[in-house]
C-alpha cells in the first residue's frame, strides 16, 4: 500500500511517500528558517509558510518517487497535536488531494508519527521491525512522555513532564546561552567541547515514579550563567554538557526504570530530543533491551512517520483514527 503522507504540526513542512508503513520512496522536508530571526516560532508566520512550501515540496516529492497521484492508494496527514493554523493548512491540503483523486484520508496523531519512525527504512532491506510490548519515550519540541506501547496503537501513559517539555528546556537553555534557535542541535555540538561534570546541577523530582520536571533545572543553569557572566566569563561548552548530561540522566533513569518494571521486548525513543546522541547512549548504558531509535533526521518532524503511522492506523484501527483537527490531542491516557 502506497501512502502520501503530509505534515505541517509546527515548522518543519513535509511531504513523504512510504510503502507499507515502512519503506521511505521519498521524503522530502523543508524546515522553515523564518523563526530564527524571533528566537521562537511565530504561529500565523508558520502556517503561511506551510501553505506557499505545500505545492512544491509534493511536487518534490512525487518527483522523486516517480510516481503521480494516481499511483497513490491513501493520503494522510498530521491532525494533531500541534499549532492550529499550521494544522488546518496540511490536513485541509491532505482532504483536498484525497477527494480530488477519489483516495481515501487518514488522520495521524503526530506523536504516533514520532512511535512509528522506528519502522521506517530506506533501500531494499527491510531491518527487522521492533518487537513489542516495549517502552517508549517521546521526547520533542512540546512533549516528553514516556508510555507502555503494549500492542499497535495501543498506548498506557507511565509519566510525562509537569511543566516544560524536554525540547523546550534545550531551546531556552541554548537561548540562555546565546546559542540560537533550535537549541537542541546546538547544546549538542556545544556540549562536545565542554566538560559534563563541569558543574552539578539539581535533577527535579516530582514525587510520582516516572513523571520529570525541568523547570528547576533551568532555573539552576539561569543561576548559574548570571553567576559565571558576573565572575567575567561563561565557558559555554561547560554549561552546555552538564546540563545536556542532567536532563539525559533525568530521561535515562525514568527510561531504565520502566524497562525494569514491565515486561517488556524493546525501548524506542522518538521525537526531536531523540537525535540526542548522548541520549542515547545513556539509556544504552542503562538497559540491556534492545534500544530502536530512529535516525536523527527521522527524529525530527518529516512527512514519511505520518505515513508509517498512517498505515498502521488502518492496520490497526482499534484505538479509532482521529478525523478532526485538535491542538491537543494525547498519545496516551494513564
Ligand atoms: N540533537 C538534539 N538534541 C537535543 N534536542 C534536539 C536535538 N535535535 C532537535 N532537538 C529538539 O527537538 C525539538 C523539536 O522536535 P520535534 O520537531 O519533534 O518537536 P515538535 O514537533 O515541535 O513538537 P511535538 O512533536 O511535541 O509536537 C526542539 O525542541 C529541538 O531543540
Ligand atoms: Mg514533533
Amino acid at each position: 500500500m502506497i501512502i502520501l503522507s503530509i505534515e505541517t504540526s509546527c515548522d518543519e513542512t513535509g511531504v513523504a511517500v512510504v510503502e507499507d508503513g515502512r519503506r521511505i520512496v521519498s521524503n522530502v522536508v523543508a524546515s522553515q528558517t523564518v523563526h530564527e530571526k524571533t528566537g521562537g516560532i511565530v504561529p500565523e508566520v508558520a502556517a503561511r509558510e506551510h501553505l506557499r512550501q505545500l505545492d512544491p515540496i509534493l511536487r518534490e516529492a512525487l518527483a522523486r518517487a516517480r510516481m503521480d497521484l494516481r499511483d497513490v492508494d491513501a493520503v494522510a496527514a498530521t491532525v494533531g497535536p500541534g499549532l492550529i493554523g499550521a494544522l488546518l493548512v496540511g490536513a485541509t491540503y491532505a482532504r483536498g488531494l484525497a477527494l480530488a483523486s477519489g483516495k481515501p484520508f487518514i488522520g495521524v496523531n503526530h506523536l504516533e508519527g514520532h512511535v512509528y519512525a522506528n519502522w521506517l527504512y530506506e533501500g531494499d532491506v527491510a531491518p527487522p521491525e521492533p518487537v513489542l510490548p516495549a517502552v517508549v519515550l517521546v521526547v520533542s519540541g512540546a512533549h516528553s512522555d514516556l508510555v507502555l506501547m503494549e500492542d499497535h496503537r495501543s498506548f498506557r501513559l507511565l509519566g510525562r513532564t509537569i511543566d516544560d517539555a524536554a525540547g523546550e528546556a534545550y531551546d531556552k537553555v541554548a537561548r540562555l546561552l546565546g546559542l540560537g534557535f533550535p537549541g537542541g542541535p546546538l547544546i549538542e555540538k556545544a556540549a562536545r567541547d565542554g566538560d559534563s561534570r563541569s558543574y552539578a546541577l539539581p535533577k527535579g523530582e516530582t514525587g510520582a515514579r516516572y513523571d520529570v520536571s525541568f523547570s528547576g533545572l533551568k532555573t539552576a543553569v539561569l543561576r548559574l550563567e548570571r553567576e559565571l557572566e558576573g565572575r567575567g566569563r561563561v565557558p559555554v561548552p561547560d554549561v552546555a554538557a552538564s546540563f545536556q548530561r542532567t536532563i539525559n540522566e533525568m530521561l535515562a533513569e525514568r527510561v531504565a526504570r520502566a524497562a525494569a518494571e514491565f515486561d517488556v521486548r524493546t525501548v524506542m525513543l522518538g521525537g526531536g530530543v531523540a537525535a540526542n546522541l548522548a541520549l542515547r547512549e545513556e539509556i544504552q548504558r542503562r538497559v540491556s533491551l534492545p534500544l530502536r531509535v530512529p535516525p536523527p533526521k527521522l527524529c525530527i518532524d518529516n512527512g514519511a512517520m505520518i505515513g508509517a503511522a498512517g498505515y498502521f492506523s488502518l492496520k490497526h484501527r482499534g484505538s479509532g483514527i482521529p478525523t478532526l483537527v485538535r491542538s491537543h490531542m494525547p498519545l496516551a491516557r494513564a
